[in-house]
């Protein structure tokens, strides 16, 4: 079944009754909710798509609180047993990486896997996958600039060797979203400017 915006919810409220620390649940509400604004201002047909991607994409976090390091592959795998669409499982591996690239993520290079790697590489990012992508780079617990929050990254998972290639395509990805919006991104969130 395609993922509608109740369907994530629900996923997301069971997620939250099963951890300890609800922290990616708020982060994740906090994407879906950038997400829709975004998808709306580019006048895509369904901005409630881009909130429920929003509020799934991290839904793996719940299987292994503890340690985080597969919640993209268990995510997916996770979303599949609930019977949502493959294409829709998907944002929990493309939200990580940038470009179908595995290597292209905040935190250093993950370990290798085939639905990082070729499986990646072959899916093709459409429009709403990149909003995500974008707003897992502009959000914690509340949206922020994109250059605030890899400053969060960078103090919590340190400089790796991937580091700079990570932030040059995310901003690479901000500018691309400023031309398609036809100015600058974070003019949909004034109460975030510095
Ligand atoms: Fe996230």
């Amino acid at each position: 079944m395609r993922l509608t915006l109740d369907k994530a919810k629900e996923l997301l409220e069971h997620a939250k009754k099963t951890v300890e620390n609800d922290g990616f649940i708020r982060h994740s509400i906090c994407v879906g909710d950038t997400a829709a604004v975004i998808a709306k201002a580019l006048g895509l047909e369904d901005p409630d798509y881009a909130r429920a991607l929003g509020y799934v994409h991290d839904i793996g976090k719940h299987l292994n609180e503890k340690d985080v390091e597969w919640h993209d592959v268990l995510g997916f795998n996770y979303l599949l047993e609930q019977g949502i669409d493959e294409q829709d499982a998907w944002i929990c591996m493309t939200h990580s990486y940038i470009n179908g690239d595995y290597t292209c993520e905040a935190g250093g290079i993950p370990k290798k896997h085939p639905l990082r790697c070729e499986k990646l590489r072959e899916h093709h990012y459409n429009t709403y996958e990149e909003i995500i992508n974008l707003c897992d780079l502009m959000c914690l617990f509340e949206t922020m600039t994109m250059e605030k929050r890899l400053i969060d990254l960078l103090v919590r998972k340190g400089v790796h060797e991937n580091t700079h290639y990570h932030i040059v395509e995310s901003l690479k990805l901000k500018e691309k979203y400023d031309k398609m919006l036809g100015h600058n991104l974070y003019d949909l969130f004034p109460h975030i400017k510095i």
